[in-house]
């Protein structure tokens, strides 16, 4: 499925928390916290619309030679056409293209979607958080390699 990938600025945030509280209905982020977010130095936010709808959305932080996806999420009458991964795809090239070595993230031990779909990404396991989620579940910390720019 195609779709355009869009950069989402800093007045994006409450469309990134809009999304943000479709994809993540038990623990929504305000645009409050996406602003601060996308505040901090080296993030920046990608949204994905599907028919000029938002249907997904990406954001990261690049600090030195790490980048880390903060949180990714697709609305549900949006997924399984791609979106995430065209979004997580987009996040590490964006990670690359500023210099990022890695790409990290925390996925939740029992999330099968997202661990599936970032393992088709090459993103491998280097940790576990225990308890890390505020419901008590585990988290696993992924890591993608990522080679310099050319
Ligand atoms: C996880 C999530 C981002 C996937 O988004 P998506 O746009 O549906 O993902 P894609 O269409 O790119 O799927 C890519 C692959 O991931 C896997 N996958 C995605 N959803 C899946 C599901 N519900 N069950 C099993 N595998 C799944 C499949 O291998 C899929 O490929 P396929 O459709 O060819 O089988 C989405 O389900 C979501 O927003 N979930 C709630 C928030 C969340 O968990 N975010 C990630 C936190 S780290």
């Amino acid at each position: 499925m195609s779709g355009a990938i869009m950069r989402a600025e800093r007045a994006g945030a409450p469309l990134l928390a809009a999304l943000h509280a479709c994809a993540f209905p038990a623990d929504p982020w305000d645009a409050d916290a996406f602003a601060a977010l996308l505040a901090m130095p080296g993030a920046f936010a990608l949204i994905a619309a599907e028919d000029a709808i938002p249907a997904g959305f990406v954001l990261a932080r690049i600090a030195a030679d790490e980048a880390e996806i903060v949180t990714l999420g697709v609305v549900p009458r949006a997924r399984r056409r791609g979106h995430g991964t065209r979004l997580a795809a987009a996040a590490a090239a964006e990670a690359q293209a500023r210099g990022a070595g890695r790409l990290f993230l925390e996925v939740a031990a029992g999330n099968a979607a997202a661990r599936r779909l970032y393992g088709r990404l090459g993103f491998r396991e280097v940790g576990q958080r225990r308890g890390y989620y505020p419901d008590g579940a585990d988290a696993l910390v992924l890591a993608l390699a990522l080679s310099p720019p050319s």
